[in-house]
């Protein structure tokens, strides 16, 4: 159950429609940001190869992952004749990727899903995989399908417009792939971190491919998350997802808190004796590289009580039979999923580590 990933320039998007044996007919989903940036392109390519296409708009915005968006949106899909031979083609980050991708799933019992990221986060992450999703008032992501699309279109020229703090958040997830499984890519974006961020084209279609490469190799062998492996790349998530709770997802970008997150995982596994003091060291040189704004830092993380911390942990959906389960390393590069329980001092313990590191 895997898609393809085709990088290229956008102008090749109809061939590549065409080539996975969709219609040529296409339903567009942008939020403002994204219908103002590129929607006179994107139509433009469209109308050349005669494709059809109508286009829906959202809010930029983690609000429009709702029922009530999608609501709107299917009464917006009836009205416009959107059928089973239109492919759904999602155009922007995470949010317009998870909304569309769960619209696409559910509407008409499944519709034909395009990918197309335009922010580094969903271009390494979010748009590869197949986890579709909306919030509940209650949770996030909480309720949503495993459902692919049939390819996921990445043109990191997109990228451009994007700013600089969403390439940040972007590239902690990239960092995330490397400490779990691929120690090399730890010294490649070492090395290419510069060049990374203020877009250099090879070194970031460099960090997308092997990004998007290390996603795969995951997800193709446990596309559901029911064998464990899957759920290392929540690695940092089960910290980052508390400080998201605790500042109602307004103070830190997604990559933001996770990087906060595998900060306190890794001081973690080095308490637990699993990693050496020297890689922690490591660990946190190149988290300090990503500028998170101190102001943001000082009240949402280092004000934060790490009791507090801790009990927003404990309402992790993650959690099973009663247990969270952290990600832990053993090394850099190699994750796994503990099954044991940690103490609640442990966990405080590196939430402080985290702090001092960071300050
Ligand atoms: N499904 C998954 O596997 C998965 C994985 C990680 C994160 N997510 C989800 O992804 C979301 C976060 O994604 P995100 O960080 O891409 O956020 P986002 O979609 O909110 O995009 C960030 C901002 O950038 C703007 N934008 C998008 N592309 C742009 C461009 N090229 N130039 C200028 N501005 C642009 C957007 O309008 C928005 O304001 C969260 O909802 C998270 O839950 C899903």
């Amino acid at each position: 159950m895997l898609h393809h990933v085709v990088f290229s320039s956008f102008y090749t998007f109809n061939d590549v429609l065409l080539s996975h044996g969709l219609s040529p007919k296409v339903a567009l989903l942008f939020d403002r940001n994204t219908h103002r940036l590129f929607s006179q392109q994107i139509f433009q390519t469209f109308h050349q190869a005669n494709i059809a296409q109508s286009s829906f708009v959202v809010p930029a915005s983690e609000s429009a992952k709702s029922l009530r968006t999608a609501e709107r949106l299917y009464g917006e899909f009836i009205k416009n004749g959107i059928d089973r031979a239109t492919a759904l083609v999602a155009v922007g980050g995470g949010v317009v990727g998870d909304l569309g991708g769960f619209l696409a799933a559910s509407y008409l019992r499944g519709i034909p899903l395009a990918q197309v990221p335009t922010t580094l986060l969903a271009m390494v992450d979010s748009a590869i995989g197949g986890k579709v999703a909306i919030n509940h008032p209650l949770g996030k992501n909480m309720i949503g399908f495993f459902y692919a699309p049939v390819f996921t279109f990445i043109d990191v020229d997109f990228l451009a417009t994007l700013p600089k703090r969403d390439i940040y958040s972007g590239l902690a997830e990239a960092f995330k792939y490397a400490l779990i499984q691929d120690a090399p890519f730890f010294d490649r974006l070492e090395s290419q971190f510069e060049r990374v961020v203020s877009l250099e084209r090879a070194a970031v279609e460099q960090v997308v491919k092997r990004s998007v490469k290390n996603k795969l190799r995951v997800v193709k062998r446990d596309f559901k998350e029911t064998l464990g492996l899957r759920a290392l790349l929540n690695f940092g998530h089960t910290f980052g997802h508390a400080l998201e709770t605790l500042s109602k997802y307004r103070a830190f970008r997604h990559g933001e808190a996770v990087l906060i997150g595998m900060l306190c995982a890794s001081a973690l596994s080095k308490n637990l004796g699993l990693i050496d003091d020297a890689s922690l060291s490591r660990i946190a040189r190149f988290a300090k590289r990503f500028p998170i704004s101190s102001r943001l830092l000082k009240r949402h993380f280092f004000d934060v009580e790490e009791s507090a911390m801790e009990s927003a942990m404990q309402s992790d959906k993650k959690k099973e039979r009663g247990l969270i389960r952290f990600v832990l390393l053993r090394a850099i590069g190699e994750a796994f999923l503990c099954n044991e329980k940690i103490s609640s001092r442990d966990i405080r313990r590196a939430i402080r580590e985290a702090k001092r590191f960071l300050k």
